[in-house]
């Protein structure tokens, strides 16, 4: 099944398509033999950062960041404290739109359409971009409505109940609430509610996932729900997850972007590459603890 069969384009723009016109395969930039075989040698780039700059007001946030996210694969973003994560998140689904003193400059684009047009509408945007915060946050309403909620206000189609069942299957909800569906969202564990905003994220058939320290609420049993979890939605969805837990982006994802002091990108590449062998010094001092 494709989801992308269900899912609206950003723009209506002149009744183009990004995602047959858009198209552009890449190579990943992968070198070693065990990973280029897993990588099998092709992958269509979801979003691309071109010399993205952000300020709050007289702070920059991120400087001059460029990359390429892979469709379909784990990219996680790692670096100290204050160093541009969830902002360089928030700009992919335009969330800094939310904040008066932010202002983006450069390219952000999703599947080959810049984000920042005039034509994108940001709901729509975020429709297609879903984020999953540190904090799990439902709402104060059922388990159901809360995966529902999504589909309801953007009119989508289809059978609810089926819909809501499906959401709550792939986020590995369904099993622990199958017969409590009324009960409210926020009754459950934390790990659970945590499952219950990813339910409600993917509900909307997205085709981005952004995470910002999706475990780091939790303890180490729901944490490896959530892992387990993150490596199967990405069958399906393109995953992109901020996390301060090196052994957790070590483990789960595909590419690892290390962004350091000042809001730079100092490295880019594939996990095992970025954890064993990086190019940069700076790079191997904060993964090995020497600082941040
Ligand atoms: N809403 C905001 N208004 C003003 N400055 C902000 C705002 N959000 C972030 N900043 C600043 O931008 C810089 C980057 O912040 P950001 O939250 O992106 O960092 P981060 O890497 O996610 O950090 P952490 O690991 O602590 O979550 C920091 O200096 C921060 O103080
Ligand atoms: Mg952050």
């Amino acid at each position: 099944m494709s989801q992308n069969e269900n899912t609206t384009t950003t723009t209506d723009e002149g009744g183009t398509d990004p995602q047959t016109d858009d198209e552009k395969l890449i190579s990943t930039d992968v070198t070693t033999g065990e990973e280029s075989a897993r990588a099998a040698a092709t992958s269509r780039t979801m979003v691309e950062a071109r010399g993205v700059d952000v300020y709050y007001g007289d702070l920059q946030a991120l400087d001059d960041v460029s990359l390429e996210i892979p469709e379909g694969k784990v990219t996680a973003m790692i670096g100290p404290s204050g160093c541009g994560k969830s902002t360089f998140l928030r700009c992919i689904n335009r969330m800094n739109d939310l904040v008066d003193s932010a202002r983006v400059e450069g390219d952000l684009l999703l599947k080959g359409k810049n984000v920042y047009d005039d034509d994108v509408d940001p709901v729509a945007l975020r429709r297609q971009v879903g984020m999953v915060f540190q904090e799990p946050n439902p709402f104060p309403k059922s388990i159901y409505d809360n995966v529902a909620y999504g589909r309801r206000i953007q009119g989508l189609e289809g059978d609810m109940d089926e819909e809501v069942e499906k959401a709550l299957r792939r986020a590995a909800l369904w099993d622990e609430v199958n017969d409590q569906l009324d009960k409210s969202g926020l009754d459950l564990s934390g790990g659970q509610q945590q499952r219950l905003c990813i339910a409600r994220a993917i509900a909307v058939d997205p085709e981005v996932i952004l995470m910002d320290e999706p475990a780091s609420a939790l303890d180490p049993i729901a944490t490896s729900k959530i892992e387990d979890l993150i490596e199967e939605l990405a069958e399906d969805y393109t995953v992109v997850i901020v996390t301060h837990n090196m052994q957790q982006a070590a483990r789960i994802s595909d590419q690892t972007a290390v962004f350091l002091t000042g809001g730079e990108l100092v490295e880019f590449d594939d996990t095992q590459k970025i954890f064993e062998n990086p190019e940069h010094d700076r790079v191997e001092d904060y993964i090995t603890g020497k600082f941040g």
